[in-house]
């Protein structure tokens, strides 16, 4: 808790705006403030909002592949945490038509990422509302030192993978992982194509040429874990292991040669091997993690060359087609986003700069299930890197300190953060010992279930479970540049 508040005071520009996240103001007393245009988390200051808390998206949409256009209304509930004259949604691009508060028209305007919305009257802290907007456009695609990402135009349609912060380009949002809600998505597509989303599917029906697709999931869930995928699917639904999946696969991949030089396997099949060992992937990191935290699953895979990584979409992964060249990496990539339900979704960060607590979890999880399998150890997984050569992993791999890596996405998602990130978890476990390891795994993903977390609190998880001192530990490798004690200096140079 602490935490957070000297998060939200670091960041000086939003107090200074008037935020209502920390300033003890929010009672009664003086005049209803504004919003803050940012949450307060210090690499995205714009990200997320002050003032309220959303409890549920309700998403009403048409996509038109043959335009890219997509129009609708957002239907935003939450409730206001301070006395609030005017708020903030984040949304870039599109265009705005009409925005109501409780069903009366409010006055808004555009600045840049901010859609600022002031009530008809002000709204009382604690107290209940629904913003409606209603808005089309062509959703932008982000771009930046990655690739692109977001809302991805397809040859038959779109798919949405927007991790820090594509939310906001397709709906109304307060985009932070730090608020999370429950998701209702509808989306129109022109009969014979397929709409996907989270969670379960309610029902389609057709009317006048075009299809609605009807999604929803129950369990809150980031903006930014919210998945769209339009176009022509192979939509499987199937229960196993008791658990409702859905998987959506374009058929294209059934003839798409990855790599026709070499005589591999076709996409399609590596897709259905994968897809196919799900419930079993559940079922291992069930294990080690605890309840597997949500009631439905499933994968999405479009065949477009555009999306070039995976993201863990609550409930329904979405994958870029090439992870699913080789059988074994298909089954690790599944297992990563499989494992980030847990580490990611369910339990989510309040600041972005703690994210090796999802992808240094997630990449774990990839060495827990390549032992599994017989191929390999957590141990060999560490050793393996331990004596790479400053050359062989990259000349700054040593140099990022991936407990605040910076938020340039080359350097949020850098590779240190998905393996130093594992490599840190496994000095935890030489340290405290497999069992307390293990605990401390489990204890994590089912204490924090549906709340926020920080590095500060594993830490002191992980010290409470293992009545051990850990500071100096987590200091070399979370906060510190170079290649923590105890590791070679530097490889001997490959023979
Ligand atoms: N969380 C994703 C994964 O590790 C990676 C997202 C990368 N984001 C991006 N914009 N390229 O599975
Ligand atoms: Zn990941």
């Amino acid at each position: 808790m602490t935490r957070k508040l000297t998060a939200v005071a670091a960041a000086g520009v939003l107090v200074a705006m008037g935020t209502g996240t920390a300033v003890a103001d929010g009672g009664g007393g003086g005049d209803p403030q504004p919003g803050a245009p940012g949450i307060g988390d210090p690499y995205y200051p714009l990200d997320g909002n002050g003032g309220y808390d959303v409890d549920h998206y309700d998403l009403d949409l048409r996509y038109d592949p043959a335009t890219d256009v997509l129009a609708g209304t957002a239907t935003v509930s939450a409730h206001a945490t301070q006395d609030l004259s005017s708020f903030d949604l984040d949304l870039q691009g599109l265009e705005v038509r009409s925005v109501e508060v409780d069903g009366q028209e409010a006055v808004w305007s555009r600045q840049g990422q901010e859609l600022v919305i002031t009530p008809h009257r002000p709204l009382r802290e604690d107290q209940e509302f629904t913003v409606g907007v209603t808005y089309d456009g062509v959703p932008q695609t982000q771009e930046d030192a990655l690739g692109i990402s977001g809302f991805i135009h397809t040859d038959d349609g779109a798919v949405v993978a927007g991790e820090p912060h594509g939310a906001a380009t397709w709906f109304p949002a307060n985009d932070h992982p730090r608020d999370a809600a429950s998701v209702d998505v509808r989306v129109a597509v022109p009969e014979g194509l397929e709409g996907v989303s989270n969670g379960v599917l309610c029902g389609s029906w057709t009317h006048h040429g075009w299809t609605t697709w009807a999604w929803s999931a129950d369990e809150p869930m980031a903006p930014y874990l919210v998945t769209l995928a339009v176009g022509e699917f192979d939509l499987r639904a199937y229960e196993a292991e008791g658990l409702a999946f859905w998987d959506a696969v374009d058929p294209d991949l059934a003839t798409f040669d990855a790599d026709p030089e070499t005589e591999g396997p076709l996409v399609g099949e590596v897709v259905d091997h994968a897809l196919g060992r799900q419930a079993e992937i559940i079922g291992f990191l069930e294990e080690h993690f605890g309840p597997y935290p949500f009631s439905a699953a499933g994968g999405i895979v479009d065949d477009t060359p555009d999306l070039q990584f995976a993201l863990e979409t609550q409930t329904r992964p979405i994958y870029a087609p090439f992870f699913f060249v080789d059988p074994v990496f298909a089954e690790v990539v599944v297992t990563h986003e499989y494992a980030h339900q847990w580490y990611g979704d369910s339990v989510r960060l309040d600041l972005w700069r703690d994210i090796w607590l999802n992808e240094g979890f997630a990449t774990y999880a990839e060495w827990l299930w390549l032992e599994h399998e017989g191929l390999s150890t957590p141990q060999q997984e560490f050793d393996f890197l331990a004596t790479l050569s400053d050359e062989e992993l990259g000349p700054d791999f040593w140099q990022v300190t991936i407990g605040d890596p910076g938020p340039a996405v080359d350097q949020l998602f850098h590779p240190a953060v998905y393996q130093r990130g594992a490599m840190t978890l496994h000095a935890l476990r030489t340290e405290v010992g497999d069992d307390a390891f293990f605990t401390i795994l489990r204890g994590w993903a089912e204490s924090n279930a549906g709340e926020t977390v920080t590095t500060e609190e594993f830490v002191a998880f992980a010290e409470e479970v293992s009545g051990r001192e850990l500071d100096e530990l987590f200091t070399a490798w979370l906060y510190t540049a170079g290649r923590p004690a105890g590791l070679p200096e530097q490889a001997p140079a490959p023979a």
